[in-house]
């Protein structure tokens, strides 16, 4: 019995996959000549039983940013790890963030070149620049299509419709991003707003009651971008009346 339940153990330790799919990576050449993956990809396999190979059409992808997260650098260029919401290629970015990760990214001697490294500086600039840029223009997109009728933000406060929540209020709201990642599937918004290649156009016998609200996922991407940096009301203050 006891050797059995050995022999059993082995064959889980020595076949961490058994029944589930590889996870497939997709790097760009200097990494993927380095040999950097052939050494961090057995030991990350080994401790979690999670296996990730080298695949050009993988669901997680390393580039040279700006998005994902940044795991490692070489000759000055950061690498960003971009993932999917999956529970094991979380385990793999957290694997790869954490101490026992970096050193073994640092333990890897290239053949050619230099070593890669796993503590580094990324240059902040460059990423909030890109965020500001969004929320600024998410600033824009919220007055021209939403400031009819919410009030935005001191820019238009004297212009919402008393009866229709300010975005302050909104973003006071804990499932906020939730509202918004979904306002033109809510009262009041189908009737009058288009998302490109989202919503269906309006019925034929039923067209906007008001000069509708045209735009695109991007945008509503910025819009929330802004959202999610503005203050929230406080909404543990007396209501004030209007
Ligand atoms: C024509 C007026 C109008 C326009 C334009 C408009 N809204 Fe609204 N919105 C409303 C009203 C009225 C409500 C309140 C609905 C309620 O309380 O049932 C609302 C509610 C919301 C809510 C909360 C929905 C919920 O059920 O939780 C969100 C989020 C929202 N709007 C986002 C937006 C965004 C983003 C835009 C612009 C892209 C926008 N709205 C444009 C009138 C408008």
């Amino acid at each position: 019995m006891r050797f059995v339940l050995l022999c059993l153990s082995l064959t889980l330790t020595a076949s961490p996959s058994l029944g589930q799919q590889a996870l497939g990576l997709v790097a760009p050449e200097a990494v993927a000549n380095s040999g950097l993956l052939q050494h961090i990809l057995p030991r990350f396999s080994l401790k979690t039983g999670i296996r990730v190979i080298a695949d050009e059409a993988g669901e997680m992808s390393l580039s040279a940013g700006p998005e994902g997260e940044p795991v490692f650098a070489r000759d000055g260029v950061v690498f960003y790890l971009s993932i999917t919401e999956d529970s094991r290629q979380e385990r793999f970015r957290d694997w790869l963030r954490s101490d026992i990760g970096k050193r073994t990214v640092e333990s890897f001697t290239p053949d050619q070149g230099a070593p890669f490294s796993a503590s580094f500086e990324v240059a902040q600039d460059q990423i909030e620049l890109v965020i500001d840029g969004n929320v600024i223009l998410g600033e824009e997109l919220s007055m021209t299509h939403c400031g009819r009728c919410h009030v935005i933000g001191p820019k238009n406060r004297m212009n919402g419709l008393g009866s229709t929540p300010s975005f302050a209020v909104l973003r006071a709201m804990p499932n906020w991003s939730e509202r918004f990642e979904a306002f033109f599937a809510l009262n009041p918004h189908p009737s009058f707003t288009q998302i490109e290649d989202v919503t269906p156009p309006f019925a034929a016998d039923r067209p906007s009651p008001i000069h509708p609200v045209e735009m695109t996922l991007d945008d509503l991407e910025a819009i929330i971008a802004f959202v999610s940096v503005m203050d929230a009301a406080d909404l543990g203050a007396p209501l004030q009346l209007q």
